[in-house]
């Protein structure tokens, strides 16, 4: 295993942090499996609400160790690679990203398929395939338009220019924009709210929202579904006579 992962599990949260500063936190794929099999050991673990990823100061990562694309083809399944981002695009569980300083190629695309990206003001982000002969991953290709629409995501991987924390933010690629000594606390805020919530609803929430689109039709008989399976459940009811009763509710004890 390696120690350049370091994950811990408190309050609910499981935290990832990168941790290679020395060489700004370029993924190894010893490190794509460690980040892989800790977001499996998530989804298993009850105890587990909300996940937060985030780098070391001043540095999120700096992508893929470029020594490892050049020793290795990571194009299949087999791949680190893929497979960490196959397990993060499945993780049922809400994921959050705090960017500290640089994001560079991986460490700008996995941040698609988070489902809330926070910001330092410091931080700067790059596509850079084009400039390595490369073309885009993750489905960023498609996510990207996606997000901010074809003409900026053009300009994001034609050029492969480094942006700041602003762009990203007005491109809808971050929700919000800190300075970086609050960066911590506002992730942890963050985290801490979303794994003081009803589990259930959170994750059929997530699910609904990452469905690929579909007829409005057929998306509210989907939601009719799953909304009249959780009416029934105990985690509304606590929801609803928490309400009724003018108290917090507690929804520690539901999975
Ligand atoms: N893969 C492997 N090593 C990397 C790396 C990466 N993606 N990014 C940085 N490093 C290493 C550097 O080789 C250097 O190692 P050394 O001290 O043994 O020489 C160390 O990390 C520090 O990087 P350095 O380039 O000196 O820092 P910097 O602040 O001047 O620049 C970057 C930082 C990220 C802008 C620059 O390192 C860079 O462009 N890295 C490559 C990014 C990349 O192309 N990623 C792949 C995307 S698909």
């Amino acid at each position: 295993m390696t120690d350049h992962i370091v994950t811990s599990i408190a309050d609910g949260i499981l935290q990832v942090r990168l941790n290679r500063p020395e060489k700004k936190n370029a993924l190894s794929l010893n490190m794509y499996t460690a980040m892989a099999d800790a977001l499996v050991g998530a989804e298993a673990n009850s105890a587990v609400r909300a996940i937060v990823i985030t780098g070391t100061d001043g540095c999120f990562t700096s992508g893929n160790d470029v020594a490892d694309f050049l020793q290795y083809n990571p194009t299949g399944t087999e791949s680190p690679a893929i497979r960490f981002l196959q397990t993060l695009i499945a993780a049922g569980k809400p994921v959050i990203a705090g960017v500290g300083g640089l994001a560079v190629g991986i460490g700008v695309t996995m941040l698609l398929h988070c489902d809330l990206v926070y910001a330092a003001d410091s931080a700067t982000f790059q596509l850079p395939f084009v400039h390595l002969g490369l073309v885009p991953e993750a489905a960023s290709s498609m996510l990207l338009p996606r997000v901010m629409g074809h003409q900026r995501a053009a300009e994001l991987l034609l050029f492969g220019e480094r942006f700041d924390a602003r762009t990203a933010r007005e491109a809808g690629l971050v929700n919000a924009v800190c300075p970086a000594n609050e960066l911590g606390t506002l992730v942890q805020q963050k985290a801490a709210a979303l794994a003081a919530k009803p589990p259930a609803s959170l994750r059929i929430t997530k699910a609904l929202l990452k469905r690929e689109p579909e007829s409005i039709a057929a998306r509210m008989a989907e939601e009719g579904k799953h909304f009249g399976r959780q009416l029934g459940t105990p985690e509304a009811r606590e929801a609803m006579e928490a309400f009724m009763q003018r108290r917090k509710p507690d929804f520690s004890r539901f999975v």
